[in-house]
């Protein structure tokens, strides 16, 4: 890693928090992806990384989640960074305490990054707006989940060398999804043509605002796909059943082996996981070449890796 291109990278960065990639232009989605790539580099030549000794960072987890709490966890321990995480259900927000209290208490004991995850869409970006912190959006309702998008970006970038004039489709519970959001942005923001494809029930013809193409028919979709992003059915969110049975809806938006025949010889196929097997996709698709999901979250890390150095206030090298 260049100290010169790291030093520049970092001078240019004027931002506390990562809310949403919405908020965030075409240069600091790459800023963040340079990043992220030389610190892969450097894990994987076992090279020294910067150190951000001294910073303490906590995570707080008002939904359940195991790669993005353990991959910031883990990203952290790489830069020398104290982490803790809070055990939502044994914390005194069991006890009524505001979500505000709570952050305002944690930014009391010194902490310099405070990752959310939590249901209630904008909740992080109201704790940016009140903290001197950086907070950073571990997942917010069906808002955005913007280190998701940025993973989803670098795996298919590697992959393919660039995102610039790819077709990526985007399928299932759009609706309540907010990886499809953030993965949404991210590729839009860099050049990709995004297709939004799902049952009616779960794809409200408000999303071509995004400025998408939206689909019903993953058949007649799946001809142009370079990229193929699978969703989780959200049975959290959803109040009511969206379709008449999983049958159906396996039937109608379950990615097979068989419906692979499709596709470009070339597809690449993400899932931003947690999987679940024999619905959104075959089993066996899912553990086949095709599929980038455990690389995914191998980018993760070094993802979350860049986004802590970029929004750490100092750093030593
Ligand atoms: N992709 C993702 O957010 O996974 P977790 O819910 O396990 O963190």
């Amino acid at each position: 890693m260049q100290k010169l291109e790291l030093d520049e990278i970092k001078r240019k960065w004027k931002r506390k928090d990562l809310i949403s990639l919405e908020q965030l232009d075409r240069f600091d989605i790459e800023s963040i992806l340079f990043l992220a790539k030389e610190f892969k580099k450097k894990l994987q030549q076992d090279d020294p990384l910067p150190s951000l000794k001294g910073h303490t960072a906590v995570a707080l987890m008002v939904e359940p989640s195991t790669r993005t709490r353990v991959s910031f966890e883990i990203a952290a321990k790489k830069l020398g960074i104290s982490f803790l995480s809070i055990d939502y259900k044994s914390s005194s927000i069991q006890k009524g305490e505001s979500l505000k209290d709570t952050a305002k208490n944690l930014e009391a004991l010194g902490i310099d990054f405070l990752i959310l995850r939590h249901p209630t869409a904008g909740s992080p970006l109201f704790l940016a707006n009140l903290l001197k912190i950086s907070v950073i959006n571990g997942g917010d309702g069906a808002h955005e989940h913007p280190t998701q998008g940025l993973l989803d970006l670098m795996t298919v970038e590697e992959h393919f060398g660039t995102v610039s004039g790819l077709d990526v489709l985007i399928v299932g519970d759009i609706l309540h999804s907010r990886v499809a959001r953030s993965t949404f942005w991210a590729f839009s923001k860099c050049g990709a043509r995004v297709k939004f494809v799902g049952p009616k029930t779960m794809l409200p013809s408000y999303f071509r605002d995004f400025g998408a193409e939206i689909s019903y028919d993953l058949d007649r979709s799946l001809p142009f796909a370079d990229c193929i992003v699978l969703l989780r059915i959200q049975h959290e969110r959803q109040k009511k059943d969206l379709f008449p049975s999983l049958n159906e809806y396996i039937a109608s938006y379950g990615l097979t082996k068989e419906r692979m025949r499709r596709c470009k010889p070339h597809v690449l196929i993400l899932h931003p996981g947690p999987v679940e097997r024999g619905v959104e996709i075959e089993s066996e698709l899912a553990d086949s070449s095709k599929s980038a999901i455990l690389k995914q979250v191998e980018n993760g890390l070094a993802v979350r890796m860049a986004v802590y150095y970029l929004l750490s206030r100092s750093c030593v090298r």
